[in-house]
């Protein structure tokens, strides 16, 4: 069987590090492993709108900005097909077949969305569209029959209820049409949910406490330079804790052996670090520092190639205009195997058209 990745971003802002450690790092890694047939990177922007729809400036002015956070990390256009959700209407054809496969409580009952009606306020009136996503999710991925949907944790129970739609399709249909999906999250557990840069339990826009993508070496700086760390470390010689510290947290995601040698010689490994945090007689500043050399040496080069990508907009237009017409033939293909399956493809359905003329 065909290795085939999917995954995608809603396009509701810039991506941050979040995104980087959590997804977009494995992703590149996935597709430079050489081990994959087809990958396929959509940007979100119909499942965007379900809890969006009175702000579709919002999504189409973050269409570009996820495009160049694509490239700048490091997905090769020559390599993986980019596209627009909205622009491939198969997807959304997919969706109502699927809708009859899922019921009400099923997706009332999917973790994933019931924390995100609370997080929207959607308590009392649930939009449909928003409520029936994982439907179009599951359409997502099916119509490019992914076996592998590299995605943050928060992303599971999309995953399993694709797995759950595609063995009922198969079964009801009687026809090994759609493929189920895996999903790939980060091995490191530090990295499946990185805190914000106050500790806070999730990075978001809507908190301010986010290292975007784009960040410049000196919003950067500033960012790491005012983390939150432990409350009670005042003076330099008091003992540090590294419980909920921000700082250590983002260490934890993003220092590797070699950095000491690199930038801070006087220890060994970051366990050797922490102790003498622990312990007392070190000053956050130093650690920030650190960590800050640490994190530039991995966004400068992202950074570069944003810069040099954000001269080739036309370029990029071009690239997802080819990838969304690309994504529309595959997803156009699956469909016609969806509708058949169905017996709703009559006129090319020798049966049917034969069972007319008796
Ligand atoms: N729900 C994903 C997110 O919020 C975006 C997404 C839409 C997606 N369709 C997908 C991810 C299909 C993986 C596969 O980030």
């Amino acid at each position: 069987m065909e290795k085939i990745i999917l995954t995608g971003d809603r396009p509701t802002g810039r991506l941050h590090i979040g995104h980087y450690v959590g997804s977009l790092k494995r992703r590149v890694e996935l597709q430079n492993s050489g081990e994959f047939d087809k990958i396929y990177i959509m940007i979100a922007d119909a499942q965007a709108l379900t809890d969006n729809f009175d702000n579709p400036e919002k999504v189409r002015q973050n269409i570009m900005q996820v495009a160049l956070d694509y490239l700048a990390v490091g997905l090769d256009p020559e390599k993986v097909t980019i596209f627009i959700q909205s622009q491939v209407p198969e997807l959304t054809e997919l969706s109502f077949y699927y809708m009859n496969l899922v019921t009400v409580s099923r997706l009332q009952r999917n973790p994933t969305v019931k924390n995100e009606i609370v997080m929207r306020n959607f308590e009392t009136s649930i939009p449909v569209g928003f409520f029936t996503y994982p439907i179009s999710q599951a359409s997502d991925i099916t119509a490019f029959k992914a076996t592998t949907v590299p995605v943050g944790e928060d992303q599971l129970p999309m995953i399993e209820q694709a797995r759950e739609i595609v063995r009922k399709f198969n079964q009801t249909y009687q026809k090994d049409v759609l493929v189920e999906p895996e999903a790939v999250i980060p091995s490191n557990e530090i990295c499946k949910r990185l805190p914000g840069t106050d500790g806070s339990a999730k990075m978001s826009k809507s908190l301010g406490n986010c290292i975007y993508l784009a960040d410049t070496a000196e919003e950067l700086r500033t960012k790491v330079m005012s983390m939150y760390t432990d409350p009670n470390h005042i003076k330099v010689t008091d003992p540090g804790s590294l419980e909920g510290n921000a700082v250590f947290t983002y260490l934890d995601a993003f220092c590797r052996p070699e950095h000491f040698a690199q930038f801070w010689p006087e220890y060994e490994s970051l366990d050797a670090l922490k102790e003498h945090y622990q312990r007392g007689g070190l000053g956050d500043v130093k650690v920030k520092k650190f960590l800050y050399a640490i994190m530039d040496s991995e966004l400068a080069p992202i950074r570069e190639r944003r810069l040099a990508w954000e001269k080739r907009i036309p370029e990029i237009i071009e690239i997802l205009r080819k990838g969304s017409a690309e994504a529309e033939r595959v997803a156009a293909q699956t469909l016609s195997e969806v509708k058949q399956a169905m017996k709703i493809d009559y006129f090319n359905d020798e049966e049917w058209l034969r069972e007319q003329m008796q």
